[in-house]
């Protein structure tokens, strides 16, 4: 088999894993394509598509070398074995399952395509997020005629974390390969394994059957923002019995049964996986017949819109019941930090429920501000946008931490006080602030599961 590589997807997984594969495989040479000519026009330019930490310097020592970017699918699937699919799979807007179900389309579009492109045998790997079972719908079409030309499925579900994805793909807790148990499927399960273990220790490695790998991704996903919707459930019950949800965390994390991470109580959480990936389990069971397991997951989600509206609900409560008029600044809009995507950020919502009570929006964030005018665009309100933030703060009535910047632990609140309207509040979505600080200054501090720290009577 030749030594070369097809992506077809350029985005948030495609770009970067295949020049992290690019990079450790040297030998290798790697395809990604798109039917976004202006995604591919950037992956080529200076000025990527996305922003994550180490990426830049990682496709400038690949690319031109063993790592290309191209439009041309069609060319591109005749001349590669190995491909990986990467293509979104965003959740169904219309007809059955609309709101829950994956929408398949631009994978089975996919999946068309390299039958009608391929002119030799292929390895047609799954990294974009599918509900379990997919590959046999992949497997069905591709080896729909009787050409001579044999297509093997694979399950390789992508676990990075957007914000830290080039060191979570170089020291990754685990890959997951899963196949057919056939001699073939285990064949092509060497071949990609081969890939990963330039890098990979082996025993990081996982091979498990094709369903397995499937529902593990959904289920990692599920897992993860569960353990988000049950601290910020406890968030709620300390904010009425004066616990503090931060020592609650602390407390209940060093239980090594139940391990520190993912505990910190926050407006919610947000990216383009989690509620997608919920809503896909939630469909499956649905369609299985589980109603209670669906009805369980299905809380999580919302769980997660309870906390948004929560958020919304307090800064309405302590700012005398309106907010009509009112200027607020939003720091950060990127649903986590160290990134700009802001695909389902909480700041979507607290920004249009605010334009609901009339506030006036001021928006800052250091890479997110194009996104975050696109995600508004059609939203009815007031809203501003300004990278730097002590403009952005300037004549506010209120400050909202909606990401955890570190650039925001370390402003002047000093300074940003001088210049906001009084009584100024902040209310801290991810609770980074030094909040006692913040309160000696003058501020009125709404944190999330502690205690406000206000000047007046509550
Ligand atoms: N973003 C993440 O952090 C993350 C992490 C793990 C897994 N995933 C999963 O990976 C998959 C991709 O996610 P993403 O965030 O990279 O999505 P994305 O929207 O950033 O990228 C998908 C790309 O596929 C392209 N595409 C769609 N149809 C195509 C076709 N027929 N031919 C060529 N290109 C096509 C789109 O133009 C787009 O650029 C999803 O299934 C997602 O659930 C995402």
């Amino acid at each position: 088999m030749n030594k070369t590589i097809l992506c077809i997807g350029a985005g948030y997984v495609g770009g970067p894993t295949m020049a992290m594969i690019a990079s450790k495989c040297p030998d290798y040479r790697i395809t990604v394509v798109d039917i976004n000519p202006q995604r591919i026009a950037a992956w080529n330019s200076d000025d990527l598509p996305i922003y994550e930490p180490g990426l830049d310097d990682l496709v400038r020592e690949t690319r031109g070398k063993n790592l290309f970017f191209s439009t041309d699918v069609e060319g591109a699937i005749r001349d590669n074995d190995i491909i990986f699919v990467s293509v979104n799979t965003p959740t169904k807007t219309f007809g059955a399952g609309a709101g829950m179900a994956a929408d398949l389309q631009y994978w089975e579009k996919t999946a068309r395509q390299i039958l009608e492109n391929a002119q030799s045998s292929k390895i047609v790997i799954e990294k974009s997020t599918l509900p379990v079972r997919t590959a046999l719908a992949m497997e069905r079409i591709l080896n729909s005629q009787a050409n001579g030309i044999s297509f093997d499925v694979l399950s390789n579900p992508e676990f990075l974390a957007e914000g830290s994805a080039i060191w979570d793909m170089e020291n990754p807790d685990r890959v997951l390969i899963g196949s057919r148990e056939t001699d073939r499927g285990r064949q092509a399960r060497n071949a990609i394994l081969e890939i990963y273990a330039r890098w990979i220790p082996r025993e990081r490695i996982l091979t498990t059957n094709i369903w397995s790998s499937e529902l593990s991704k959904l289920v990692a996903n599920a897992f993860l923002a569960q353990r988000i919707s049950s601290i910020n459930t406890i968030s709620a019950l300390c904010e009425k019995t004066e616990a503090d949800v931060a020592e609650v965390a602390r407390a209940v994390g060093m239980d090594s049964r139940i391990g520190a991470k993912f505990l910190n109580a926050s407006v919610g959480f947000g990216g383009s996986c989690f509620k997608k990936d919920i809503l896909n389990l939630v469909y499956l069971c649905r369609f299985y017949g589980l109603e209670e397991v669906a009805d369980y997951w299905e809380r999580v989600v919302g769980i997660n819109v309870y906390q948004q509206e929560r958020f919304i609900m307090s800064m309405l409560t302590a700012m005398f019941n309106t907010l009509a008029g009112k200027r607020i600044c939003l720091l950060g809009f990127a649903f986590k930090a160290n990134t700009g995507d802001t695909r389902e950020s909480p700041a979507i919502f607290i920004a249009r429920r605010l334009a609901e009570e009339h506030a006036e929006v001021v928006i800052s964030d250091p890479k997110a501000l194009g996104n975050a005018r696109l995600d508004l665009a059609k939203i009815d309100g007031v809203f501003h946008y300004r990278e730097d933030p002590y403009e952005a703060a300037k004549g506010c009535h209120a400050l909202a931490v909606m990401t955890e910047w570190d650039l925001y632990r370390s402003l002047d609140y000093e300074k940003i006080y001088e210049q906001m309207d009084k009584p100024a509040f902040i209310f801290d979505g991810r609770n980074i602030l030094d909040h006692k600080r913040c309160f000696e200054i003058g501020f009125n501090v709404y944190p999330i599961g502690k205690p406000p720290l206000t000047h007046f009577e509550v």
